[in-house]
């Protein structure tokens, strides 16, 4: 482990799976092992699908780094990253059925695939199956981190349902809905690693700070995917939160700043839900005439770069050195 020179022109993503490559095998053991059931074969059909299909394994190389960082020397920071990849896929099948999806990670999605039943099902074994390798640490404060994670990830999703389709809804209530859905696994993810390793506290609130900028960052980037990226490079369907009629930031921004025709768009597509053909690259171009997608990466980088400082109070450490990098290449994956 740990190689001494970085590939040149290697993403600090690969570079922090070169550093972790054998707790990385030994995290993808442990899951493969437990997402199987021997009395139920839909669960490791559904599992098998999308745990093979990758995905980036950010959150589970998240939390190795942290406790390697942080000096961790023992067993558990294995079946942690594992957990926390079990909570994120979990809710990944969940999101897709709320979300009506139909791609991820480059395949047709398990509700599409099976059925909206068997996504819900599965994703809670999942859910109950990351509970169980969690308590095998016998730590309880990373119990109670984890558990409350999960919490206040279901709390995020719930919110959103509400802030969707209402022209109100605000940056402020955005970043709530951020910070729970997706920020909230990202910071566990981080601060249960710092925990494990027995870092004090002021490093495992640097910990918890930056999983929260980053998390936050890179779900900003994730909704301007959603109107500029390309299906094949993201291995999702772009336009699904337009057509789910979400107010994800760069709309909020557009909303904002709406002359009254523009508002009038908005509230047919967004609050009547009455969409036709060419309204999503109306709304496109609505957003590119106030520069929303801009002002909206703007935050981005401002949250990457609040990830960064956090870690000053960690030791220095080529790890560091790659999640700093992470925080800008989250961002820099839009442009
Ligand atoms: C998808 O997360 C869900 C969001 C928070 C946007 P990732 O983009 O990390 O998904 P995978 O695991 O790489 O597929
Ligand atoms: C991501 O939600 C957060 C969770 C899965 C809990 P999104 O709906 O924004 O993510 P994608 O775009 O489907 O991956
Ligand atoms: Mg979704
Ligand atoms: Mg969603």
């Amino acid at each position: 482990m740990g190689l001494d020179q970085a590939t040149p022109g290697q993403q600090p993503q690969e570079r922090l799976a070169d550093w972790l490559a054998d707790d990385m095998s030994a995290v993808n053991a442990v899951i493969r092992q437990r997402m199987a059931s021997e009395h139920a074969p839909r669960i490791p059909q559904v599992t098998a699908h999308l745990i093979e299909a990758g995905g980036k394994r950010l959150r589970p190389m998240l939390t190795l780094a942290a406790a390697r960082l942080c000096g961790y020397g023992g067993p558990y920071h294995v079946h942690l990253a594992a957990t926390v990849e079990f909570i994120h896929t979990a809710t990944l099948l969940h999101d897709d059925v709320v979300d009506e999806s139909q791609q991820r990670r480059g395949r047709p999605t398990a509700n599409l695939l099976w059925d909206n039943k068997s996504s819900v099902l599965v994703g809670d074994y999942l859910f109950a199956r990351s509970f169980q390798l969690m308590t095998e640490t016998g730590n309880m404060r990373v119990l109670s981190i984890l558990s409350n994670a999960s919490a206040v990830i279901a709390e995020g999703e719930v919110l959103q349902l509400t802030a969707a389709q209402d022209l109100r809804t605000d940056e402020g209530i955005y970043l709530k809905v951020v910070r729970g859905k997706t920020a909230a696994l990202f910071s566990a993810a981080t601060e249960v690693g710092g925990v494990i390793a027995g870092a004090d506290e002021a490093q495992v609130r640097a910990l918890y700070d930056y999983g929260d900028a980053l998390g936050i960052a890179f779900q900003i980037v994730d909704d301007l995917l959603d109107y500029g990226g390309s299906d094949a490079v993201i291995g999702k369907n772009t336009g699904d939160d337009f057509r789910e009629r979400k107010l994800t930031l760069p709309v909020i921004k557009a909303v904002a700043q709406a002359t009254p025709e523009e508002r009038a768009f908005w509230v047919r597509v967004i609050e009547k839900g009455q969409q036709t053909e060419g309204d999503l690259e109306q709304a496109r171009a609505i957003m590119a005439r106030h520069g929303a997608m801009e002002a909206a990466r703007q935050d981005a980088l401002a949250w990457a770069a609040k990830a960064r400082d956090a870690l000053a109070a960690l030791p220095a450490h080529d790890l560091r050195d790659m999640l700093a990098d992470l925080a800008d290449y989250v961002v820099e994956r839009i442009s």
